[in-house]
């Protein structure tokens, strides 16, 4: 048939023309729910500051704020060999470091895979002999003819964990869904000093460390303008040095040996902010996520924006409106219908599909979800990943707004590592842009006088820089901890 009239006009990437009315206005609507302007961006950061300054209070608040140990910075002429291992989501990283001073280092690293059933064992032994066993596989390997003292070991252990000293730390609940019996309100070092030597491994704990402090500490190393160190990846959490004496919740619990003028390392563990619910935007989908989390109420801010969630919200959106018989009619949705199907990667492809038709959506959806998508729903499911994605930049700085207001920090490099600030599309810019909301700069991001930069590896050079600052100060008489109870 001979087609009459004007000629359709060619569909541009990213073009809504072909996608029918009710997918628009359904694409509207989700515009509405998920995007946060820079009014709310500010009311938000506002908030933060407050309870950060809440969380260093006697009384304390939702967010932790935990005093790390940490109180020197760091100026490159730090030197010495540590082993560092750092327990994420999914590997145990094994690192050998080696600072040399004037701020370099050589590091060599083997990573374990952490079979998946660790995450939710019913007896902890499982993981601390997991660590173990590795830790002796890389020591073999590392010294085979042995070595005649214990290697000091920084442990990066990125759970929010209550720190009296540097070398301990009471593990105040799991998040980023690991739910491992026994370990909650216990001190985790005996637990791996304990395995390591069960298996005749000759390394101990010597620094426990969050995996933002690390961040903070080796940026440091490396950078004098580095003020914070922020993790924007399977969890979200930030660092940065307060001054000893604007921590009232130290007062009476210090040693004289420590500088009430000086910095103290903060592990804010701020993914717990706004747990009450008073100012995050949150969508009847992130309210599935908590309910459905194994600890509901906790991390109200990390469930919005960190890596591990970002698939469950764009899954749970978009079963939502296959109910509403909106997409996907006819189809077999078994696959999407698994919780934590979609991790914050099948996002980042949708994100990135270069195709005029998204081609790679398409592909994507067939391979992993068998479901086969029309070009609208397509268009629908690029802008459910674009709002998504956004949405978790754009809250994200507002911790580090909120922690630059808090140090009273003009100028700054914000130390960022993490699965989705390095990998996920577009998230730098989105997050600078927020920022650049927050401060009203109204500058290009190159001159932002805050610059979010690529940090330098926390949990390997990080730890060893932390050791190595300890052992500083063990040898020159001071504290690394609190007056004992
Ligand atoms: C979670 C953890 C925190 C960690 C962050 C980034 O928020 O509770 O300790 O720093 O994830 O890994």
């Amino acid at each position: 048939m001979v087609h009459l009239g004007p000629k359709k006009p060619p569909s541009r990437k990213g073009s809504m023309v072909d996608v029918p009315k009710n997918l628009m206005q359904e694409i509207a609507k989700l515009e509405a729910l998920f995007t946060v302007d820079a009014p709310k961006l500010k009311a938000i950061t506002d908030h933060f500051v407050t309870e950060l300054t809440k969380g260093l209070s006697k009384k304390g608040g939702n967010i932790p704020m935990i005093p790390a140990w940490v109180m020197d910075y760091p100026d490159g002429s730090e030197t010495g060999d540590y082993i560092a291992i750092d327990l994420g989501g999914t590997n145990l990283r094994v690192v050998l470091v080696s600072l040399l001073g004037d701020g370099k280092f050589d590091v060599s690293q083997s990573k374990y895979r952490i079979p998946s059933y660790i995450r939710t064992t019913k007896n902890h032994q499982d993981l601390w002999d997991f660590i173990a066993v590795s830790l002796s596989n890389f020591y073999k390997e590392t010294f085979p003819d042995g070595t005649t003292e214990k290697i000091p070991l920084g442990f990066t252990f990125s759970y929010p964990c209550s720190q009296t000293s540097i070398d301990t730390g009471v593990l105040q609940r799991w998040t980023k869904g690991f739910d491992i019996d026994g370990v909650e309100g216990h001190d985790v070092v005996p637990m791996l000093n304990n395995a390591l030597k069960q298996h005749d491994v000759p390394i101990e704990v010597f620094a426990l460390i969050n995996d933002t402090t690390g961040t903070l500490v080796a940026s440091r190393y490396t950078d004098p303008q580095a003020e914070m160190g922020l993790i924007f990846g399977t969890g979200c959490n930030g660092a940065y040095y307060e001054k000893v004496n604007a921590i009232p919740k130290l007062e009476g619990k210090l040693d004289p040996t420590v500088d009430l003028n000086g910095p103290m390392a903060i592990n804010c563990e701020y993914g717990s902010f706004d747990n009450e619910h008073l100012v995050l935007p949150r969508t009847k989908y992130d309210i599935i996520i908590d309910r459905d989390s194994p600890r509901p109420g906790q991390q109200a801010f990390e469930k919005m924006i960190s890596g591990y969630y970002l698939g469950e919200v764009f899954r749970l959106v978009l079963l939502d409106l296959h109910a509403q018989r909106l997409v996907f009619e006819g189809q077999d949705l078994r696959d999407l219908q698994e919780a934590f199907k979609l991790d914050a990667s099948f996002l980042a492809t949708i994100e990135e599909d270069p195709f005029e038709n998204l081609n790679d959506v398409e592909d994507l959806f067939t391979d992993v979800l068998g479901i086969s998508t029309t070009d609208p729903e397509r268009r629908l499911i690029r802008r459910l990943a674009e709002l998504i994605g956004t949405r978790a930049s754009r809250l994200s700085v507002c911790g580090v707004a909120a922690l630059a207001k808090k140090a009273n920090l003009k100028v700054c490099h914000a130390a960022a590592d993490g699965s989705v600030f390095n990998k996920y599309p577009n998230f730098q810019e989105r997050a600078a842009q927020g920022l650049d909301d927050i401060f009203d700069w109204n500058l290009p991001i190159d001159q932002h006088p805050i610059k979010l930069v690529a940090a330098e590896d926390g949990s390997g050079v990080g730890a060893a820089v932390v050791a190595a600052l300890t052992a500083k100060r063990i040898a020159a008489g001071k504290a690394v901890g609190q007056l004992e109870a």
